[in-house]
């Protein structure tokens, strides 16, 4: 079983989607062993509580600035013995050296089709202002590994999400999760915790991909 922890920052509905999934027998060989929260008013600490899982807060507002913040979560990871941390709607970006240690085993969700909507800067609600500003016909979510440059990681899997001519963002943002996010990021750690995932620089190949979420199809693609 790989030793995962789950970072989050807010609502937590991307590590309830991890939570349900697991409990439905779609992620496979995956130990939540810890939550962590960089914001001690967040309800993903109560969706923590509710399954179980032990919850740990590093509050970002404490520290001085991001390096030692980011040096408090990587000694957190190291002294829980995780093996894979998955950044569900965490707000940060993590430093170089976390990362370096960690290489190929952070995995982001974002809320668009990366390298669209991207970078330093778009994150949450923001993104989906700047797709419905720009006027794509279509957004999604991907779930790639971290590297030092925000959202520039190897992409592990993406999923495409209409855009309705009467879409705000926040109705934009729900329905890329309900229809992306929930699906693709328990889909990439499942794939992570089975070790399906070959990595050869940037790209990223499946062993074996059976799902549609897998094969990056829409529900709506015929087969
Ligand atoms: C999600 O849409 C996630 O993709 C996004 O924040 C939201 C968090 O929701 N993350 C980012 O923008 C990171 N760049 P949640 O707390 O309900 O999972």
């Amino acid at each position: 079983m790989v030793r995962t922890a789950v970072l989050v920052s807010g609502g937590g509905s991307n590590l309830q989607a991890i939570i349900d999934a697991r409990i439905f027998g779609e992620v496979k060989n995956c130990e939540l062993a810890a939550v962590i929260s960089s914001n001690p008013d967040a309800y993903a600490l109560q969706r923590a509580e509710f399954a179980g899982i032990p919850a740990y807060i590093i509050d970002r507002k404490i520290f001085a600035n991001r390096a030692s913040f980011s040096e408090a979560v990587h000694k957190k990871l190291e002294d829980l013995d995780i093996e894979l941390a998955v950044l569900a709607g965490f707000m940060y970006i993590l430093d170089p050296p976390l990362i370096r240690a960690y290489r190929n085993r952070v995995i982001n969700i974002h809320p668009a089709l990366i390298p669209s909507f991207s970078g330093p800067g778009c994150y949450g609600i923001h993104v989906h202002e700047a797709a419905l500003e720009y006027g794509v016909k279509v957004t999604g979510a991907t779930a790639h590994f971290c590297v030092s440059e925000a959202d520039a990681g190897p992409i592990i899997l993406q999923k495409a999400v209409e855009v309705r001519e009467d879409d705000t963002p926040l109705s934009l943002q729900r329905r890329v999760m309900e229809e992306a996010e929930w699906k693709i990021l328990p889909a990439a750690v499942s794939l992570y915790c089975e070790g399906r995932l070959e990595i050869d620089g940037k790209i990223v190949r499946i062993k074996g991909a059976r799902s549609d979420v897998e094969r990056g199809r829409s529900d709506s693609e015929p087969q």
